[in-house]
């Protein structure tokens, strides 16, 4: 067996993390045009900051702690090894705070910033402002949050896309599959005859492409699943 996870918003709500695309979500309050895009940060660089700068306190609030669906896959990654690959659209670090060593972020990190000039990354986790400088090339103005916004290339995908092609299964969980690349990795799936399972609160949607889909909350849903799999009652 060799699974590859893909993880979204969903997995975090339990931990007191917005989702994007619910109607109280991130993107019903602000206009991805304005915060998520090249265009927006360079038509307004201090209103994107400050976006991010909110997400990332927010992350940093002692109440957020990863839940029991971060928890059972990191366990998952310790019995499966190589066999596993965990690719989540998430910008938090709830996954690594529950023990998973080898995420991968196709999105970015939120707690992360990247020198425009040298590409070179930094651990941030305080504001970012404008008017600070860059360890690599001493320059203020030079720095941006270490995220993919819409237009930009996602991160990591050749590999991510080798594990996905060679496994046996594929699974989500509380994404929407709104946005791609990662949208598509059901229909890559299909192709190849690759076993894929939904996780979900929502309902399944009528045109769904996925084999099996079960509903409910992720910190009920996952650590379920997780124990089927190392139970070898997952086939
Ligand atoms: P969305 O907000 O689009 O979808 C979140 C999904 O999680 C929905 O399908 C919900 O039904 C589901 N959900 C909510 N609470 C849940 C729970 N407790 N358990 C299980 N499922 C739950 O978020 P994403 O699909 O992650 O990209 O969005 C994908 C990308 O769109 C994000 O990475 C972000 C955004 O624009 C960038 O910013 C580049």
């Amino acid at each position: 067996m060799k699974i590859t996870v893909l993880t979204g918003a969903g997995i975090s709500a339990e931990s007191g993390i917005q989702t994007f695309r619910a109607s109280d979500g991130l993107w019903h309050e602000h206009r991805i045009e304005e915060v998520a895009t090249p265009e927006g940060f360079a038509a307004n660089p201090a209103l994107v900051l400050e976006f991010y700068n909110e997400r990332r306190r927010g992350l940093l609030r002692p109440e957020v702690l990863p839940n029991d669906a971060h928890k059972a896959l990191a366990t998952l990654e310790q019995a499966l090894g190589d066999d596993f690959m965990l690719v989540t659209q998430n910008i938090d670090n709830l996954h690594e705070r529950a023990g998973s060593q080898r995420v991968v972020h196709m999105h970015g990190e939120l707690l992360k910033v990247r020198c425009s000039r040298s590409e070179k990354i930094y651990p941030w986790l305080s504001n970012l402002i404008g008017d600070d400088r860059c360890a690599c090339c001493g320059l203020s103005g030079t720095l941006r949050p270490h995220i993919v916004w819409f237009g930009e290339t996602p991160l990591r995908m050749h590999e991510i896309e080798q594990h996905l092609m060679t496994s046996t299964h594929f699974v989500a969980i509380g994404t929407s599959g709104k946005v791609y690349p990662a949208g598509g990795f059901v229909e890559v799936a299909r192709k190849l005859s690759i076993y894929s399972l939904q996780l979900n609160l929502d309902a399944i949607d009528s045109g769904s492409k996925f084999d099996e889909h079960r509903q409910g909350k992720a910190s009920q849903l996952v650590p379920q699943w997780v124990e089927e799999v190392l139970n070898g009652q997952f086939v």
